[in-house]
């Protein structure tokens, strides 16, 4: 790991740019000073998980793009792309905060022009879990973070672990098409309560909030039982199954321990496994996920 040697600009610096040229020709004079180049891609509406993770790229990059730009392509009909919060000059500002050399933020046009007919599909890992609930939501996913990492052609892209199928699709996309540049993943920023920092948590009501605390719960209570000692895997989901359904307003689309690697659900524990669980509570579809250790001497 390099560590970054450019100072990081003044707020009065950060470049808020719409067009894929402008923000090439600033990450070319950024490359041609040297300039180790991070991106981070997201949607806006930033909380502390993204801007942990921008902090991140601020140490460890000297010139740090932040793309703002939320994916029609990864939402179904009838999901929220209309609702989806939207907080621009609120996520500028932290942005510049944090030292952000470049927020990239396209035009919906600019990404998808009207003659726009390239999609990229994984098969198998994005057919599974979040792939099997929202049909289509890789296909967007994947197609826009190619877009973004050749538009940028950063050095090191950051994802957060929150979404792990999307961090596992995104690293096997770039493994097969061999695309340059390393992908860092970063932790999952929670609350003091356990709860994974989201947008979507901004949907809950204080009723709500409760509820969803039902899902870091069933997640830590697999990875208790399973580095206890429990062999009966199945009988672990069911375990987390049961906690949640016993939870007034939250409505599981899954609960499971997989593979970290393949995402197939796991029959007997193995020494990395990973805990994922999705489910609505209220308007807000949550998703959260542990992974889990087991020592290998035991
Ligand atoms: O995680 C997100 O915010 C989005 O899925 C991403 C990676 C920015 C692609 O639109």
């Amino acid at each position: 790991m390099r560590f970054a040697t450019a100072a990081r600009p003044s707020t009065a610096d950060m470049l808020v740019v719409r067009s894929v040229e402008d923000a090439r020709r600033e990450i070319a004079a950024a490359r041609a000073r040297g300039e180790e180049i991070a991106l981070v891609p997201t949607m806006g509406a930033l909380h502390a998980g993204h801007l942990s993770l921008v902090q991140t790229a601020c140490e460890e990059c000297d010139f740090v793009a932040v793309s703002i730009f939320v994916n029609p392509s990864q939402f179904g009909p009838n999901e929220d792309f209309d609702k989806y919060p939207r907080a621009f000059e609120a996520d500028l500002q932290a942005c510049r905060e944090c030292g952000v050399n470049l927020v990239f933020a396209p035009d919906v046009s600019t990404i998808y022009p009207d003659t726009f007919s390239t999609f990229v599909e994984l098969e198998g890992l994005s057919d599974v879990l979040e792939g099997r609930c929202r049909p289509g939501h890789f296909r967007g996913v994947a197609t826009v973070v190619l877009k973004l990492l050749n538009i940028v052609q950063p050095d090191v892209s950051y994802f957060g672990r929150k979404d792990y199928q999307q961090q596992a699709i995104i690293r096997r996309m770039c493994r097969d098409l061999d695309m340059p540049g390393e992908i860092r993943t970063c932790d999952t920023v929670r609350e003091l309560d356990g709860l994974a920092l989201s947008s979507r948590n901004r949907y809950l009501s204080d009723d709500e909030r409760i509820a969803a605390l039902s899902l870091s719960k069933c997640l830590k209570l697999a990875k208790q039982r399973l580095t206890a000692g429990e062999t009966d895997v199945e009988l672990v989901r069911r375990e987390m199954l049961a906690l949640l359904n016993k939870t007034r307003g939250v409505a599981v689309d899954y609960a499971t321990i997989a593979d970290p690697d393949s995402l197939a659900d796991i029959t007997a524990p193995q020494l990395e496994m990973i805990a994922l669980v999705a489910a609505k509570v209220g308007r807000a579809r949550l998703i959260d996920n542990l992974p889990i250790h087991l020592p290998a001497d035991r």
